[in-house]
């Protein structure tokens, strides 16, 4: 009883210095509990002397009161505290401009693609995919290329253990569909080549379109009436455009395609290695021995085919000036193609 002025004193501090609700707790329990101090005076009463009991109860039971009010007040205030931080906590500036759904766009090798599948479908040719993963006959072969002829070399050709090969071009699916189909034929094939080599107009990877028509009177006047049509439609300018004479095993004769540097405008830059012109791909009539091996009677049918280079389209036709942008996948090149004027 002589402590009681000190324990309610301690208890009532102790009240008011803690930090949360379980320290809280853990005070209630040490004076209030069942064991706890304020509640052991009370047990404790019996032994006192009757005359000094009523005085001491009440002394006690005021003591406890206190303490009770005193917790009872430090909750409020704990629970307003921590109502108030957790609001600053999630609070939410409604006014604050919300973050918008960017929309996505076709990577301008898609829209290249589209492009030209467009135009070409317009002048009634199919489109036709061909496997990426090839045997040695399609890619090189049925095309006029055996064993240890020299154009080999000039594939850099990725090969598996297994013999199978990575396309290094399109071509492959002029034997594939031939061989199937019955002549006349009038398709392109747009899709993915590879080849091992890669620097500042070389990627691993790269696209490519084959065309190719099969017909009576198909004449190599058909094949660049073609090609120069489709440039001009496809730059929507009226670019110079020059046919090389070439070599290509699978074409005789053969040509290479060169269309005016849309960068520099033939005056030589960087972009066509000063040359004022751009390869933008091969071409020529079909050799006998490519038809023939796709059981094509080179008697009764001729055929032109070409093979154009999808990224340098690309390139010329949005001014992009290294052939890596188109595969690097960086974001702040791509928006830029996001949005605006269709394909
Ligand atoms: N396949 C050739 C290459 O990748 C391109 C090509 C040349 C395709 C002449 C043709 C063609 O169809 O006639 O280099």
């Amino acid at each position: 009883m002589e402590n009681l002025d000190a324990l309610t004193s301690d208890a009532l501090q102790a009240i008011e210095q803690a930090q949360d609700i379980p320290g809280l707790e853990q005070l209630r329990v040490q004076y209030l509990g069942k064991k706890g101090s304020l509640t052991d005076l009370l047990k404790g009463l019996g032994k006192l002397d009757s005359s000094e009991r009523p005085q001491a109860g009440a002394s006690i039971n005021a003591a406890k009161g206190k303490v009770q009010d005193a917790l009872e007040a430090r909750k409020l205030t704990l629970s307003a505290e921590a109502a108030a931080s957790q609001q600053i906590a999630e609070a939410v500036d409604v006014t604050l401009p919300g973050r918008r759904q960017s929309a996505g766009g076709l990577h301008p090798v898609t829209r290249t693609l589209q492009r030209i599948e467009s135009i070409f479908t317009s002048a009634g040719f199919d489109v036709v995919q061909g496997p990426e993963i090839e045997d040695d006959y399609h890619n090189f072969e049925a095309l006029n290329i055996p064993a240890h002829h020299p154009a080999r070399a000039m594939h850099d050709t990725f090969y598996f253990d297994s013999g199978l090969l990575l396309r290094t071009h399109t071509s492959t699916v002029q034997v594939r569909v031939m061989e199937k189909g019955e002549a006349p034929f009038r398709f392109i094939c747009p899709g993915r080549v590879y080849r091992c080599d890669s620097d500042l107009t070389h990627t691993p990877m790269f696209h490519q379109v084959e065309g190719m028509l099969v017909d009576e009177n198909a004449t190599m006047a058909d094949l660049k009436g073609l090609l120069v049509e489709f440039l001009q439609v496809f730059f929507e300018a009226d670019l110079d455009v020059r046919f090389r004479p070439s070599y290509f095993p699978f074409t005789e004769p053969s040509a290479e395609m060169d269309v005016q540097c849309v960068s520099c405008k033939g005056e030589g830059c960087r972009v066509c290695s000063q040359t004022g012109w751009l390869e933008v791909g091969g071409c020529g009539m079909v050799h006998p021995n490519v038809l023939r091996s796709s059981n094509v009677d080179p008697e009764k049918y001729t055929g032109f085919a070409f093979g154009m280079g999808v990224d340098r389209l690309a390139m010329l036709r949005y001014q992009i000036n290294d052939l890596r942008l188109l595969f690097d996948n960086d974001l702040r090149f791509l928006r830029q193609f996001s949005e605006g004027q269709g394909i």
